[in-house]
């Protein structure tokens, strides 16, 4: 049988139309009536109105995806090219709609605004949504979270308390590179950026454990970098605060750096330290400087504090961190890298005496 180009829309176009109507009516139900908490948790207010514009977005986007997909398979099948068909044949060239063009560019329009008002209008709900019964910081850092609450003295780590039912505004920013604080169940993202200061509100809504996730590639170990959310109830919040003021305040034992055990030391080195410093020359930087001649490398004489090598100025390094400038040579560049403090490292007064003995007894070889 001859096939020849002929105009119109193809063999059975209506009835493909109906069929893609129907999909695309089941599946908007779908969509609508399905609750996403039964797939993500909502953990805080603000996650209702995400997930309904995640909805308007889907309603719109399904419409979109099942017409274009469903008569590009269509068309694709009916106007194929036949075998009797001549190898010079060309489809059948179309100029000028302007029905149709008037159609493609008005509906978008239309639809484009319409998501444009209700982003906006969910945007500045966030915005202005109350968060002043809390406020606290977020600090991102290669490669750990930290959070400073004002009724704590120091700053905790990778875990952050919230009372439920609280307004909440926290205060994100980063010490080094670009990282990204989100939690998924309070459905809200923020980047940490050095010099800029972005505050969340929100109000948590639902106790339990969440994961914090950094979602900006921000070095090697950027896949580590997962902290805790915990929300608490108000009483067990106000617990956790006053257990961790407690330790704050001198609940390890003392520094006594002649009990240090070097041995045990080099263990602890293995397993905290060997990230961001070698056992080499100050030169075989792998974060921070080589850590092997401490305190018998003529170039280095003093520490990058500017101060001694002795004992107790280690120590102070181990406990207080660094913050980048080699301060021994009075240079800024090349940075040494930053060294994050005591408590973020998670070490004893005791490990700090093992890590002082056996970081002077390398220099002794
Ligand atoms: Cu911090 Cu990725």
């Amino acid at each position: 049988m001859a096939h020849s180009p002929r105009p119109g829309l193809g063999p059975g176009f209506w009835q493909v139309a109906i069929g893609l109507t129907i999909l695309n009516v089941i599946v908007t139900i779908l969509i609508v009536v399905y609750p996403i908490q039964n797939i993500l948790p909502e953990a805080a207010a603000p996650a209702r109105n995400i997930d309904d514009l995640f909805k308007l977005l889907s309603v719109f986007g399904n419409a979109i995806f099942v017409y274009v997909v469903g008569f590009l398979i269509y068309f694709t099948i009916v106007w194929r090219r036949r075998p009797s068909d001549s190898p010079e044949a060309i489809g059948i060239q179309i100029h000028d709609a302007p029905k149709l063009e008037l159609w493609w560019t008005v509906i978008p329009t239309i639809l484009v605004v319409i998501i444009a008002i209700y982003s906006v209008k969910i945007w500045s709900d966030l915005q202005n949504s109350p968060g002043d019964a809390l406020t606290m910081e977020a600090i991102g850092h290669q490669f750990k979270f930290e959070f400073r609450y004002a009724a704590l003295k120091n700053s905790v780590y990778d875990e952050m308390h919230l009372p439920v039912d609280t307004p909440v505004s926290v205060h994100v920013t980063s010490d080094d590179v670009i990282h990204s604080f989100w939690v998924p169940e309070v459905r809200i993202k923020a980047d940490m950026v050095l010099g800029l200061i972005q505050t969340l509100r929100f109000t948590p809504n639902n106790v339990g454990k969440y994961r914090i996730i950094c979602t900006e590639f921000c070095g090697t170990n950027h896949g580590d970098m997962v902290g805790t959310m915990y929300i608490d109830s108000a009483a067990d919040f106000q617990k956790w605060l006053a257990a961790t003021s407690k330790s704050q305040n001198g609940g390890a034992g003392a520094l006594v750096l002649s009990k240090g055990d070097a041995a045990l030391g080099r263990a602890l080195f293995g397993q905290k330290c060997s990230t961001c410093h070698s056992t080499g020359p100050f030169e075989q930087k792998i974060v921070g400087p080589g850590l092997g001649k401490l305190a018998s490398d003529p170039a280095h004489p003093d520490l990058v504090t500017g101060e001694p090598v002795t004992p107790q100025n280690v120590a102070s390094i181990l406990q207080n961190g660094y913050g980048g400038n080699d301060l021994s040579t009075g240079k800024a560049n090349p940075p040494i890298g930053t060294m994050p403090n005591q408590q973020a490292n998670a070490i004893s007064n005791g490990d700090i005496a093992n890590l002082v003995a056996f970081l002077l007894s390398m220099s002794k070889k």
